[in-house]
């Protein structure tokens, strides 16, 4: 039984959204999408319907469009927003500060004033690792202070915690729950969703994957000097499945949690660069060439979750291992070779 159960999703045409859209839907969740699809595509949406049976209510629109918003609370009756919408390339915001704050932050605050308007108090943000900064502890706590952030990408996902914070300071009624991601990759395992970067993807497994079919001559390993089992950057990669049905778990957690509540979602597991590609080449069956490159600015050289407050909580872990994570992004890379455009 679900305590809410119309749910809005921003951004819900996306890489984790869509995964976590089919997963609500399959819960019997009902949907109401808000997507401008800057950085999606509707077929996604159509996949999800197909797979789980149900369509979720899309609608193409701007969070930062406040008349809109307004319709859509009180015509659909939401009750909850699960909210994905926004920029998220680390590089594209050190160029373009100005459209990362308007989105991520002014969307924020544009969404967050249409639901106090409509009387609807429960939002799961997105939020990111990237807030604990070079953190001098390893295996991270949600308690530990938050770091050094080094781009406004970051800065504004920090921007929007602490002014989440605010405002349920402000008013009692909201229940908020911060989650902040470690490394989303993989995809669904029927190959039909997946993540379907624009351009030169900036993350590692989609560029490895691009390698892998020859969209990209060969990967550059960002670093090979770290203090770490192979001097490449160590990161907590986690199944998109798995983030997405930690969400499930927060909406159903949050219903009884008024205030604010931080949750990381990772597995509490870190892999290397080189390991990463290596995993890949056993699942593909493809050689992934690659050549060992300068450090990227910005980077860390370990990160990931200690998974113990999600797990007490939420009851929730990370299931998928490292082999079903290259076997699923192999599956949709080799099924989807020009993503959702094919
Ligand atoms: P994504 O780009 O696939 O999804 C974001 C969606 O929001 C897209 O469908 C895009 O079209 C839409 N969108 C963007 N701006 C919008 C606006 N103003 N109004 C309406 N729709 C808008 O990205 P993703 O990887 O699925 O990330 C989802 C969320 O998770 C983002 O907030 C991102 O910052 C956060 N996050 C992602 C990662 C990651 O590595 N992918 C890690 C931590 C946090
Ligand atoms: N890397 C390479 N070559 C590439 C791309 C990445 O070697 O072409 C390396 C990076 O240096 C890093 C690792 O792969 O060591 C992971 O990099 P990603 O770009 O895939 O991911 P990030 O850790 O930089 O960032 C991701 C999300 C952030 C989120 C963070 C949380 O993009 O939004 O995970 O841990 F905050």
């Amino acid at each position: 039984m679900n305590a809410y159960k119309t749910v809005l999703v921003t951004g819900g045409a996306g890489y984790i959204s869509s995964h976590a859209t089919l997963a609500l839907l399959q819960a019997g969740f009902d949907l109401v999408v808000l997507d401008n699809l800057c950085n999606a595509s509707a077929e996604s949406l159509r996949r999800v319907a197909q797979l789980s049976g149900r369509a979720p209510v899309f609608v193409q629109g701007d969070i930062r469009d406040r008349a809109l918003l307004d319709h859509l609370l009180a015509q659909h009756w939401v009750q909850a927003v699960l909210h994905f919408a926004g920029p998220k390339a680390v590089g594209e915001s050190l160029a373009q500060p100005l459209s990362y704050y308007s989105n991520n932050v002014g969307g924020t605050v544009n969404l967050c004033q249409a639901m106090a308007a409509a009387s609807v108090f429960t939002l799961l943000f997105s939020s990111s690792a990237t807030v604990y900064g070079d953190s001098a502890t390893v295996s991270i706590t949600e308690d530990q202070p938050l770091g050094q952030i080094t781009n406004p990408y970051g800065r504004s996902k920090f921007m929007v915690e602490q002014l989440l914070g605010d405002i349920v300071a402000s008013d009692k009624r909201w229940r908020v729950a911060l989650l902040r991601y470690f490394n989303p990759v993989g995809a669904h395992e029927s190959g039909q969703i997946g993540e379907d970067p624009n351009g030169i993807p900036n993350n590692l497994l989609p560029f490895v994957a691009q390698v892998a079919v020859g969209q990209s001559p060969e990967l550059a390993v960002f670093g090979h000097d770290y203090p770490t089992l192979d001097g490449t950057g160590v990161s907590d990669y986690i199944h998109v499945v798995d983030l997405a049905e930690g969400h499930l778990a927060a909406l159903k957690a949050i219903y009884s949690c008024p205030g604010m509540e931080v949750w990381s979602l990772g597995t509490g597991n870190g892999y290397s660069v080189l390991q990463l590609v290596r995993a890949f080449e056993a699942a593909s069956g493809r050689h992934v060439p690659y050549r060992l490159a300068e450090r990227r600015p910005g980077d860390v050289a370990t990160c990931y979750a200690h998974p113990g407050k999600a797990a007490a909580e939420l009851n929730w872990i990370s299931k998928r291992d490292l082999h079903s994570i290259m076997r699923d992004a192999w599956r949709w890379q080799s099924q989807n070779p020009d993503g959702y455009r094919g």
